[in-house]
């Protein structure tokens, strides 16, 4: 066990929330874990109430990148049990991004331990309607103050939380990406860095200006192949067969799009990970074999799209005929909040006597 030191706050925030109106992303938990990374080792964990940090103008995470992150949700269930969804996968998913970025590994314990120290006494922050969770963020950064370019010798890493609600509030219009690139073979578009989200933002705007939620992303090389979303893996219905691009070094390997797959092929569905072209798509969307396609992330859930525009022009789907995608988010979310059980060993149950902090 580790010995995290608690400080905490002196005037809670709970009681100014509204928790039936939550904007996404925009109201914290009272209180925040942090350890530091010095000299080989990590140090000083602690939990503070949530709050700015100093941080030195010459932070190498600032101006060099090197800066990971993580999605996660701890779910209330109805017998107001607190469980966390796949936490061991978004663990071993920081440490891939963290390699990849030069970055030192988190220990399981320490993520594990400050996960479950800091939900014990946030755990009023856990909502408990229909659709709502608290959303985790646990994230690393560089923290040497110097100016020349290597990978910092010191790191913070911490994990503060939002109630929220889904990310998207309709159905999806999106645009497949034909100019911009988001992630190439050999890059860092498997691992969940913040530069990578920077970097599609600007075409992101251009879409959504146009009135579209995200960008579908296509290969670098030639534009043919279809990668993923935005801020999501990306699902296609066509003949029956439930398709997704594979897994090849640029894509997120997201969790919700792995327990999907999961699921679906629990459920007795043929599921197919393969590159999927543009051309694919958009010729099942012209003879109507397309019957459904939709987004899986955390943050997102599974989102359904209505629309998928390439190089100006529209190909809407029927969103209302979308019962598979329903079925499967239904399903996945009564695993996730205990409702019906877990065969898939997802589900960790925050041990109750750890919320007697
Ligand atoms: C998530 O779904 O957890 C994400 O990280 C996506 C986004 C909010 C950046």
């Amino acid at each position: 066990m580790h010995n995290f030191s608690v400080t905490k706050t002196t005037k809670s925030r709970l009681g100014d929330v509204d928790f039936d109106v939550i904007p996404f992303g925009r109201i914290f938990a009272d209180h925040m874990f942090i350890i530091d990374y010095e000299d080989g080792e990590w140090k000083n964990g602690r939990i503070q109430p949530y709050g700015p940090i100093p941080l030195s103008p010459a932070l190498s995470a600032m101006h060099y990148g090197q800066a990971i992150f993580e999605g996660m949700k701890a779910y209330r269930t109805h017998d107001d049990r607190i469980l966390l969804f796949r936490p061991l996968d978004n663990h071993k998913r920081l440490n891939i991004s963290a390699e990849r970025m030069c970055m030192p590994q988190l220990p399981e314990d320490i993520f594990m331990e400050a996960l479950e120290l800091w939900l014990g006494i946030d755990s009023d922050w856990i909502p408990s309607s229909d659709g709502s969770a608290l959303y985790i963020r646990p994230f690393m950064i560089a923290t040497d103050d110097y100016l020349g370019v290597k990978p910092s010798n010191k790191y913070s890493f911490m994990i503060y939380g939002c109630p929220v609600n889904a990310y998207y509030t309709s159905h999806l219009r999106i645009r497949i990406e034909d100019k911009y690139v988001r992630a190439a073979q050999g890059g860092v578009g498997y691992a969940k860095a913040a530069g990578n989200y920077a970097a599609a933002m600007y075409p992101a705007s251009l879409a959504q200006k146009e009135g579209y939620h995200q960008l579908l992303w296509t290969d670098a090389l030639e534009h043919k192949y279809l990668e993923e979303l935005g801020t999501s893996n990306f699902f296609a219905i066509i003949n029956g067969r439930l398709i997704t691009p594979e897994i090849n070094g640029t894509i997120l390997h997201g969790i919700t799009r792995d327990s999907v797959l999961a699921l679906a092929r629990e459920l007795g569905t043929t599921v197919e990970e393969r590159p999927i072209t543009v051309e694919e798509l958009l010729q099942a969307a012209e003879d109507g074999s397309l019957t459904e396609a939709f987004a899986t992330g955390t943050a997102a859930t599974l989102a359904r799209i209505e629309v998928i525009n390439y190089k100006g022009k529209d190909y809407t789907l029927d969103v209302d005929k979308h019962q598979y995608a329903l079925e499967l988010s239904e399903h996945l979310n009564h695993i996730k909040n205990g409702r019906i059980p877990d065969i898939f060993g997802w589900v960790h149950e925050v041990e109750m006597h750890t919320l007697q902090v």
